[in-house]
């Protein structure tokens, strides 16, 4: 489905329907080797498709496309690192879009009524065409010397991203660990760029994997900046994940979320954040009016947006990560 303003998506079910995909089925199941080497066969039920487009994906995206647009800003060429990609792009026409009806909740609702902070978020995403996942917002980006490598594990997101950037000299597709490339491929020759970790939360201790990774990030590729997504369903959660990020003293931190109702329902996406370690020159300012903008069209009477600095941009004792 192509997307554009003059369309009018009545035949949406809205109902949420939460991931599919049974756990013995072998196109599910990927082979993975951890950063500490261990190897594992995993079952991965997490279909993007099924979210593409939600107020979280609009969330994410919006705030990625002001941190590749400073890091356009410069000539020096930069790199960038997807480790969870997903398969690249979305059919927001598709049966798997149309069964959770998310989308509708999302970006249709955004398209049909641009609000002028989204004004270049969403020309972007009409100019491609199809709904763009992260890499093909990313690559929409890069100029002629500015890379990126992808990485996803679900065997069939895999293949469809390949086939997506199949030719393309600057995309580099690989089937690992996103974690684990975060030490394989991290630092980059270009000493300059972006580290985006969207993993799906399927697992218990995510946030910590998540921490962990955002250290390794930071500690292999110093400057970078390291944008995180996370879910908010309640608070304490999230300020753990937070907690457990400045008692590694990794300076300079910043949150932007967006709630589309208070978080005190377990079972329910309440709401989502970017966690941005080294944000651009008016990170703050600039996600202030995207997330407002996201809240006032998308969330509900309760919506609320909040953009915090969580760890100083640089501690007193000269302390780095
Ligand atoms: C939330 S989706 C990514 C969406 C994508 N970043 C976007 O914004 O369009 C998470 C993806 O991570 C993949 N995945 C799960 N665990 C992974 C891992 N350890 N390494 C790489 N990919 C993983 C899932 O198959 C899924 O496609």
């Amino acid at each position: 489905m192509q997307i554009s303003r003059s369309h009018r998506f009545a035949w949406y079910a809205g109902r949420h329907h939460d991931n599919v995909g049974h756990p013995r089925d072998k196109r599910n199941a990927a082979r993975v080797k951890y950063a500490d080497g261990y190897t594992a066969t995993e079952t991965m039920n997490y279909r993007h498709a099924y979210h593409a487009g939600n107020e979280a994906d609009c969330l994410k995206h919006a705030l990625l496309l002001l941190l590749l647009r400073a890091l356009a800003r410069k000539a020096r060429p930069f790199f960038v690192l997807d480790t969870h990609a997903g398969a690249g792009a979305y059919d927001l026409g598709s049966a798997e879009a149309a069964k959770t009806g998310e989308a509708a909740r999302g970006i249709l609702r955004l398209i049909d009524n641009a609000p002028e902070p989204l004004a270049d978020y969403l020309g972007l995403v009409e100019s491609l065409g199809l709904y763009p996942g992260s890499p093909a917002l990313i690559r929409a980006l890069l100029r002629e010397d500015d890379r990126l490598a992808c990485c996803e594990l679900h065997p069939e997101e895999h293949a469809a991203l390949k086939r997506r950037f199949a030719g393309d000299r600057q995309v580099q597709v690989h089937h690992r660990d996103g974690y684990e490339a975060l030490r394989g491929l991290l630092p980059p020759a270009e000493r300059r760029g972006l580290v985006l970790i969207d993993p799906p939360f399927e697992k218990t201790d995510e946030f910590a994997t998540l921490a962990r990774g955002i250290a390794t990030a930071v500690k292999r590729f110093p400057g970078a900046i390291v944008a995180a997504w996370y879910p908010v369903k309640l608070r304490p959660l999230v300020r753990e994940f937070q907690a457990d990020l400045q008692a590694r003293r990794i300076p300079d931190i910043v949150t932007a979320e967006l709630l589309l109702r208070p978080p005190q329902d377990p079972a329910r996406l309440n709401g989502s954040g970017l966690l941005v370690v080294n944000p651009p020159y008016r990170f703050e300012e600039k996600a202030s009016a995207v997330v407002g903008a996201l809240r006032d069209a998308l969330a509900g009477p309760d919506g609320m947006e909040e953009i915090r600095r969580i760890a100083p941009e640089r501690f007193a004792d000269g302390a780095t990560a």
